[in-house]
């Protein structure tokens, strides 16, 4: 026999069937007791949430022979009928189809029969807002004067696109988003009539993923049941979604936490390998990160937070290493990036780039970015009594925002490696285009120009230009020395200088060029000073003093 699918077998024979619907179900019951039926209803609301379903059961309730207590009995003559397509009493029209005006002539021509077996003639009309101006028109006439053996079913999940006109001769029931207990619940009961074997995790973790369409939850389910194995386990509703599991999440934040950018870009690595979807697993880590926030505000997190007491245990743990605007920076920078993503067809370098920005707020100028540089400022200087002087804390603003007594150490440890020649004057053009070279790059390769961004060019050592790059940007050197032979090529583009490139890490470089570069350094330190305005602003806000 062909396969059903889940969502058809399983669709709700009365109305206690209908989950999460109880407002809507309980007043058509009622209207059903008392005899007040209505000859229009709109149905609106999500796909897949029970309007189609619940449209049927009360085709079938009104014609029954033995209704109880509101509901059809589905086994008379009547409900039988109707069950098998076979009554013409009750009319399915999917108006995505049959949406021009002849479409819903012909309907009125039909209406003027009364029903052959049944009490009432029941016309469904799905998608009603697909119908096309002239057939809403012509709707609207047998609505103003139905027979009274008429009901009107229309749905639709865009009842904004519905006319005036036709809204205000409809009774309208809003069918909501299935909340994820009850959806749980609805799967479970499925499972155990089916004798399945399923984890709960597992059942959560589809509810979750279906964002309130019990339909889509079902289809869910029904690709895990196509794996063949006699038990449903959490393991493989993740291998379905294709999402991954918590411990990837709480290892990838984790790394993010600790600028540990190098690991978090392997676990994006192991994550393409094993055939993830970028955009769910976007999707997820905005969850983790709107979970964490909810560990913090509150708790009482089950209900709110869908996840196991183990996962929520290592959840509070893991919310005790970051603060709220963290989390919230977190969340809009994902976000962002999620909506981008979907315009790319290279959504892996955006998630890098975001993982990048979330682990160096540095990166990043939004205010949200500087509160979070602020506050690695303010835990260094309650650490101890220490001396922040002009020239170290602007270093501090060009995004070293490891602690200073390092930043002191990297300029006191410079070695002498590296002889970088004094600049002539191919390095003036360089240095010129510089920025010109960085927009170049930035437009074919967004990530490239991310680190090389924190890089800055300083001096040539023969026919090679050498780039460099601050304490605590390892990261950044190496990714923009992989990238060599694509900035040479810009560089070529730019100023048809045909030469080489080399980064290294300042303190890889010698003392002679850092004289060398004075002059330079002091046109920047004006606008440094600036910056270091703009921060002493802000410590006093936050009642810290700045030892001068
Ligand atoms: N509220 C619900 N309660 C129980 N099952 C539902 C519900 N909503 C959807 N379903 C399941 O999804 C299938 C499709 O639902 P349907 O009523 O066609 O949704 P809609 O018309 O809102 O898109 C049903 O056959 C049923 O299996
Ligand atoms: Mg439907
Ligand atoms: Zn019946």
């Amino acid at each position: 026999m062909a396969h059903i699918a889940l969502y058809r077998k399983w669709r709700p024979e009365t109305f206690e069937d209908v989950v999460g619907q109880g407002h809507i179900t309980k007043t058509l019951k009622n209207q059903m007791k008392n005899d007040s039926i209505a000859h229009a209803y709109l149905f609106c609301g999500t796909r897949g949430t029970g309007k189609t379903s619940t449209a049927k059961i009360f085709a079938r309730a009104v014609n029954c022979l033995n209704p109880h207590d509101g509901n059809p009995c589905n086994e008379c003559e009547i409900c039988s009928g109707i069950k098998h397509e076979n009554m013409m009493d009750v009319m399915e029209i999917d108006a995505a189809s049959n949406n021009g005006v002849d479409d819903i002539r012909e309907l009125r021509e039909n209406v003027k029969y009364p029903p052959t077996k049944g009490k009432y003639k029941v016309y469904i009309i799905d998608e009603v807002h697909m119908l096309s101006t002239g057939a809403f028109n012509a709707l609207l006439k047998t609505l103003e004067e139905p027979p009274h053996y008429v009901i009107f079913i229309l749905a639709t999940t865009e009842p904004h696109k519905i006319p005036a006109t036709i809204l205000s001769r409809c009774q309208r029931f809003d069918f909501k988003r299935v909340k994820e207990s009850e959806m749980v619940d609805r799967l479970a009961y499925i499972c155990e009539n089916m004798n399945i074997e399923v984890e709960k995790s597992g059942l959560e973790l589809i509810s979750r993923n279906s964002d309130g369409a019990l339909r889509d939850a079902l289809s869910i389910l029904d690709q895990c049941l196509s794996f063949g194995a006699e038990k449903i386990s959490y393991d493989d509703v993740i291998d379905v979604l294709g999402t991954v599991n918590d411990d990837f999440l709480f290892h990838l934040v984790s790394c993010i936490l600790s600028q540990d950018t190098k690991s978090a870009m392997e676990l994006i690595e192991q994550l393409i390998e094993s055939g993830k979807d970028i955009h769910q697993f976007i999707k997820d880590l905005i969850e983790h990160y709107r979970n964490l926030m909810m560990t913090k505000i509150s708790n009482q997190l089950e209900g709110i937070v869908n996840l196991s007491r183990e996962s929520i245990e290592r959840l509070k743990e893991q919310a005790e290493k970051i603060n709220m605007h963290t989390i919230t920076r977190a969340i809009a920078v994902l976000s962002q990036t999620s909506v981008d993503a979907k315009w790319t067809s290279q959504p892996r370098i955006l998630l890098e780039v975001a993982v990048m920005k979330l682990s160096h707020p540095m990166l990043e100028q939004s205010a949200d970015a500087l509160m979070d540089r602020v506050q690695a400022l303010e835990k260094i200087i309650q650490s101890g009594e220490i001396k922040v002087s002009r020239e170290i804390e602007s270093k501090e603003m060009n995004g070293e925002k490891k602690s200073i007594a390092m930043s002191k150490s990297a300029v006191e440890k410079i070695d002498h490696k590296e002889k970088v020649l004094p600049k002539g004057e191919i390095f003036e053009v360089l240095k010129k285009s510089w920025n010109e070279i960085l927009k170049v790059i930035k437009k074919r390769k967004i990530s490239l120009n991310a680190v090389l961004m924190e890089g800055e060019p300083v001096g040539m050592q023969d026919h090679t230009l050498i780039i460099a790059f601050n304490d605590g940007f390892e990261f950044h050197k190496e990714a923009s020395a992989q990238g060599t032979e694509f900035i040479e090529k810009a560089i070529k583009e730019i100023t048809g200088q045909k030469i080489k490139m080399r980064c290294l890490m300042r303190k890889e470089i010698s003392s002679i060029q850092v004289s060398e570069n004075e002059s330079k350094e002091n046109e920047e330190t004006k606008e440094e000073n600036k910056e270091v305005d703009k921060i002493e602003t802000l410590f006093e806000d936050c009642n810290l003093k700045i030892l001068d």
